[in-house]
């Protein structure tokens, strides 16, 4: 398999999302990366479940949806009805990692988490087993266009290693600052999917830029 592609529609203009998504596809990227912010667990606000529903009418890609929410447990079902393909919420957000894992597999969708940058990769030891996706955060959440905090690629490289000791499968993730000169060090930390925000939009070529990023 080789590396997925997400861009995240958090850099594009939003008052037209729709053209958007189809943007993406036409790209030959292979995720829809949804940044759904709440203005509590980051500085920032975008999107509730009723865009990720009417996107849905734009395109069949694979909808990634990474919650930036305090209380994800409120809303998971929500974005599972709305036709999210995976949901990723924040270790940090919630007191029930664990029970919230299982309630997304049960409605019978991927099952996500991710961790800030001040976060340790072994805060999540106990939720391997559970888990269907890990995003690592290289960049504070709240905004696109910052820079990567390399740091925290190692991350990636650790738990890369405990689902070989462990014989599991989850998918490994990078978000944040992501961009050609970035992408190579990610996927030699063990990321397989990429997610890219304001790279992808500021490409004038978009899929001479998702091509690059695969080579
Ligand atoms: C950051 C979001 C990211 C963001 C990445 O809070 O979770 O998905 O869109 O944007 P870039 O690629 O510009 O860092
Ligand atoms: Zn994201």
């Amino acid at each position: 398999m080789g590396t997925i592609i997400a861009p995240s529609v958090l850099s594009a203009d939003f008052a037209d999302l729709g053209g958007a998504v189809e943007q993406i596809d036409a790209s030959g990227a292979d995720w829809v990366h949804l940044d759904v912010m709440d203005g509590q667990f980051v500085p920032n606000l975008t999107f509730g479940p009723k865009l990720v529903r009417d996107l849905r009418r734009h395109s069949r890609a694979f909808f990634d949806a990474h919650l930036m929410v305090e209380t994800p447990e409120r809303i998971v079902g929500a974005f599972a009805d709305a036709g999210a393909d995976s949901i990723t919420f924040h270790l940090e957000a919630t007191v029930h990692p664990h029970r919230l894992l299982q309630e997304i597999r049960k409605l019978g969708k991927k099952a996500g988490i991710s961790i800030v940058p001040s976060t340790p990769a072994g805060m999540l030891n106990e939720l391997l087993p559970f888990l269907d996706l890990i995003l690592i955060m290289t960049v504070n959440p709240g905004f696109g266009g910052q820079h990567i905090i390399p740091e925290c690629l190692d991350k990636l490289r650790f738990l890369a290693a405990e689902r070989q000791k462990h014989g599991l499968d989850f998918l490994l993730s990078v978000d944040g600052g992501i961009n050609s000169e970035t992408a190579a060090s990610a996927v030699a930390a063990g990321a397989e999917i990429l997610v890219i925000g304001s790279a992808f939009f500021a490409a004038k070529d978009k899929s001479a830029f998702v091509h690059q990023l695969r080579a």
